[in-house]
């Protein structure tokens, strides 16, 4: 008989997203396969079984079985978190007053701060100044229940000694960390200030010296683009796109965060895995995200931060068929803050989604846009033992009651990581 190493019993709501290891779209996002009375049982670092009431007569238990009551709680996936620019340095309280102010996200950037101001403040930072720095983001983000990350460097841009710095901190903390870190290449963030009127110089730097390297060492996963007004065109950004799938990086857009250049166009052409912030993505590039299955990884906590009245048409999105996921964008200007929970309140209040759909977004969606999906986003046999308690009667609670941390106790890889 298999004895399980872990068992939680008891469980009001057990949201287990059982079902294709695949992006949800449509009516399936809102299928989250809740099991009322439920109880999962994990043999060390996966799954072993997950349903109603007791443990099957084939499953015992032994001395060392740990065993947690979960009565009143709700019982989740791991949540994950496919967008965030984890690791960095300094921040940028001192824009906020001209945030404020009203003075625009992309000219506070032109006129030299923003994403530069933290270039020169991650160039300055060392090796062990940005991991700590990130350490301590990622032990919140554990607290809020994430145990996958993805990491986006893009803070050295021109200076491609930082762009690898920023990916060996990611690659160490993957190492040290509970949570797993996803690395994504970003050298395509902002133009230097130094090729502002050649940026094709630049981008040709991109493709001939920094994706092969990074490619050659391993150090991402993902290659990324800030496809924006004044930061790298449609056609720049195919260019790298394509460079780095030639090169076996999967690819990802910024999307139609502030302009609507037809960034989604472009992802569902290159064949992105994700397409990512859509504030202003148009008719055509909803459709053809959809058509492509592209999954769109929405950022509420960006939309509510940079104060323009507008989000990304979720419900549009949905009702065309795209599968939508959600995240931080964790960075130190759009978006400082790394309360997941937050964001999936945000998801509610400001995209429009239920609160079925949003914990789609956060599991097995989240999950496919970092190409996971076998392996995290449900509770199912086999999969990867990840799993969050939250200290909520239900899920509906848990977005509603907003702005606080619900987590009761988060397992990773079968392990106890986190407990309140
Ligand atoms: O996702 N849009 C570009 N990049 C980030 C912001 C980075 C920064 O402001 O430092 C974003 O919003
Ligand atoms: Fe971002």
């Amino acid at each position: 008989m298999i004895k399980a190493s872990l068992v939680i019993e008891n469980i009001d709501n057990l949201i287990t997203l059982r079902g294709e290891n695949k992006p949800r779209c449509g009516k399936e996002q809102s299928r989250i396969g809740l099991i009322q009375g439920g109880l999962v049982a994990l043999d060390g670092d996966k799954i072993l079984y997950v349903g109603e009431g007791k443990l099957p007569s084939t499953i015992g238990t032994g001395e060392d079985t740990v065993f947690i009551d979960a009565r009143g709680k709700l019982v989740t996936p791991g949540l994950v978190e496919p967008h965030t620019h984890l690791v960095h340095g300094g921040s940028r309280e001192h824009e906020f007053k001209l945030k404020l102010q009203g003075v625009d996200y992309l000219d506070i950037l032109a006129a030299g701060g923003g994403i530069y101001s933290t270039v020169e403040a991650t160039r300055k930072a060392s090796h062990e100044e940005l991991y700590q720095q990130a350490k301590k983001s990622l032990d919140r983000m554990l607290a809020y229940g994430v145990t996958t990350v993805e990491a986006k460097s893009g803070y050295g841009i021109g200076d491609f000694a930082t762009e690898i710095k920023q990916m060996e901190v990611a690659r160490d903390l993957n190492e040290s960390h509970p949570i797993d870190l996803v690395s994504t290449f970003m050298g395509a963030h902002a133009v230097p200030r130094e090729y502002l009127d050649r940026s094709d110089d630049f981008v040709d730097i991109i493709i001939n010296k920094m994706l092969p390297l990074v490619a050659e060492k391993r150090l991402a996963v993902f290659n990324d683009v800030f496809c924006e007004e004044g930061v790298f065109t449609i056609d720049q950004s195919r260019r790298i796109l394509q460079a780095g799938q030639a090169l076996g990086l999967r690819a990802k857009l910024h999307a139609d965060e502030i302009v609507p250049l037809g960034g989604a166009e472009l992802a569902a052409e290159v064949g992105c895995i994700s397409a990512e912030h859509l504030m202003a993505i148009s008719e055509q590039g909803i459709k053809d995200l959809a058509q492509k299955g592209v999954v769109a990884v929405l950022l509420p906590g960006t939309s509510f931060n940079l104060q323009k009245g507008r989000a990304a048409p979720a419900r549009k999105m949905i009702q065309a068929g795209l599968p939508i996921a959600l995240s931080t964008d964790y960075n130190p200007g759009s978006c400082p803050s790394e309360n997941l929970q937050f964001m999936m309140s945000l998801g509610s209040l400001l995209l429009k989604m239920t609160p079925d759909e949003v914990i789609t977004a956060v599991t097995i969606n989240a999950a496919a846009a970092l190409g996971l999906e076998e392996e995290k986003g449900s509770l199912e046999v086999g999969k990867r033992a990840d799993i969050a308690i939250f200290d909520v009667p239900n899920l509906e609670y848990m977005l509603y009651h907003f702005g606080v941390n619900h987590t009761d106790t988060v397992i990773k890889d079968g392990k106890i990581v986190y407990q309140k």
